[in-house]
């Protein structure tokens, strides 16, 4: 296969937030419990932090978390997890046992020990407005008042400064406790967002917006909730989650591309609320849930009430990093409009980071592409318009074999990101460079691939998958870069 595209730095899709490079920490399975949090574990620090996890999500480049859920938020009484007396609940939306032995300030806390910037939910399922006002005092108000001077009797006189917030989890969901119409969440959501706002002007809203593309309301939805809260929010919330199925890799390896449409697809509903209404502002994305997401049945079916049960930990191959690749790619190429992105979830729970009760912790496949997207996916993004072989899938239709975006960062130094789905060979791939700075070489191209597709990590062989230096070969020459992508593979090439 053969592809090709132009870089220049005049043509720039915008610049990258560092939020786009956001997870997620639910109360869900083994997230939290014995995947963030696990007191008594050799790694563990005081604050019963594992620290072998602390290093991989620093190393992960992760810049934002959000927290407390997911569905679990919908249920959740904040309270519960804060102060010496913590309240164990059934968890009716995981169907677990919750302690509460991790809260809001053990979120901060392990917030500050990773170097994130904390994102919290509002339970707008089987609460309202007064609670999310204060939750809200509790963490933000400095002190002078029963809640605020509360959280300094826990132990935080120093406000946690909280400024990015969603409206709730979901609730276009039928499965979301507490799930409602359109209208009447865009209520909600307004009246939450007001109340907020009045209590802590600085804040950055999150409405929810659909659950998937797919979803019976999606674009109705989100153009209901808009057209009842678009003065009061400044995000709207996308969810996709994706899986091979059918045996269908070429499908599968279309996420991406399945992932730009449903951006693009937000972005002119949010902008036909805005001609509706005559508004200059313009609402951004916030993509809080994505990934590959194997549902199996027994995530489904009635299990007894357990505290941290194995819950979706799926065990990812190369197929599923390079379909994460692609994913990552999406994000960059709207990178004008998706301001925050969080890929669901951290650790154990359709994670990058795995890790043993007692024992060690590892990196997933899908660990390594967002590493790397994380680390050289700053600065502007350019404008990449691949002419490239397609292919015809059942779930997406015609797709391009070679999926790609540049970002430039500050030092004028260019990261490539290229995914080559073909399955049956390499992609010869040049770049028309001339645009870019005189002298330009190739300083490294790093290569996820693998003779086996379903390649895994696991505990026995954590690093099985992982990016490796390409063959020799790739070069500028002329104000043209060439470069052999392997066949299913993520290709990290970058030039200054
Ligand atoms: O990330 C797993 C779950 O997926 C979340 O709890 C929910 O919001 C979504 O349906």
């Amino acid at each position: 296969h053969r592809a090709s595209f132009t870089l220049d730095p005049a043509f720039s899709v915008g610049t990258v937030d560092p939020r786009l490079f956001g997870s997620f920490v639910e109360h869900l399975g083994r997230c939290v419990y014995t995947g963030v949090h696990e007191p008594g574990h050799p790694a563990a620090d005081e604050h019963g932090f594992r620290r072998d996890v602390l290093d991989l999500v620093r190393e992960l480049g992760v810049t934002v978390v959000r927290y407390p859920g997911g569905n679990f938020v919908s249920g959740h009484r904040w309270e519960d997890g804060v102060g010496p007396v913590r309240k164990a609940r059934l968890e009716p939306a995981w169907r677990s046992v919750e302690s509460n032995e991790f809260g809001l300030g053990e979120f901060a806390a392990w917030a500050r020990a990773a170097g994130i910037e904390p994102m919290m939910a509002v339970n707008l399922g089987t609460r309202g407005v007064q609670e999310a006002c204060d939750l809200l005092e509790y963490a933000n108000h400095p002190g002078g008042t029963h809640l605020s001077d509360l959280r300094a009797e826990h132990g935080a006189a120093e406000p946690y400064g909280i400024r990015l917030w969603c409206l709730g989890n979901e609730m276009d969901g039928s499965w979301q406790i507490g799930h409602r119409p359109a209208a009447d969440y865009g209520k909600l959501a307004a009246a939450t967002a007001r109340a907020m706002r009045m209590i802590d002007p600085g804040l950055e809203l999150v409405a929810c917006g659909s659950s998937h593309h797919g979803m019976p309301t999606f674009g109705a939805w989100e153009e209901e909730v808009l057209s009842a809260a678009y003065d009061d929010v400044d995000h709207v919330s996308l969810h996709a989650y994706y899986r091979e199925e059918d045996d269908d890799p070429a499908g599968f390896l279309a996420s991406g591309s399945a992932m730009e449409a449903f951006i693009e697809d937000v972005v002119a509903t949010c902008d036909h609320v805005r001609a509706k209404l005559k508004r200059r502002k313009r609402i951004t994305l916030s993509f809080d849930e994505w990934n590959v997401w194997y549902m199996r049945p027994m995530e489904e079916e009635a299990r007894p009430w357990e505290r941290a049960p194995r819950l979706l930990e799926n065990t990812y191959s190369l197929t599923d990093a390079v379909a994460v690749g692609g994913m990552l790619i999406a994000l960059l190429r709207h990178a004008d409009r998706v301001k925050i992105a969080c890929q669901a979830q951290l650790v154990n729970v359709i994670a990058p980071i795995m890790t043993e009760p007692g024992g060690p912790a590892w990196r997933q496949t899908i660990f390594h592409p967002f590493a790397q997207a994380s680390r050289y996916g700053r600065g502007e993004v350019l404008r990449v318009e691949p002419v490239s072989p397609v292919v015809e899938t059942a779930a997406h239709g015609e797709t391009p074999l070679l999926h790609a975006t540049a970002v430039r960062d500050g030092e004028g130094t260019v990261t490539v990101f290229a995914v080559n789905r073909a399955l049956d060979g390499p992609m010869e791939l040049t770049a028309d460079v001339r645009a870019l700075s005189d002298g330009l070489r190739v300083l490294s191209h790093e290569v996820l691939a693998d003779d086996d597709r379903h390649a895994k990590n696991t505990r026995e062989n954590p690093d099985r998958v992982r990016p490796r230096p390409a063959a020799d070969g790739t070069a500028v020459d002329g104000g043209r870069l060439r470069a052999v992508l392997p066949p299913l593979s993520w290709n990290v090439i970058r030039l200054g």
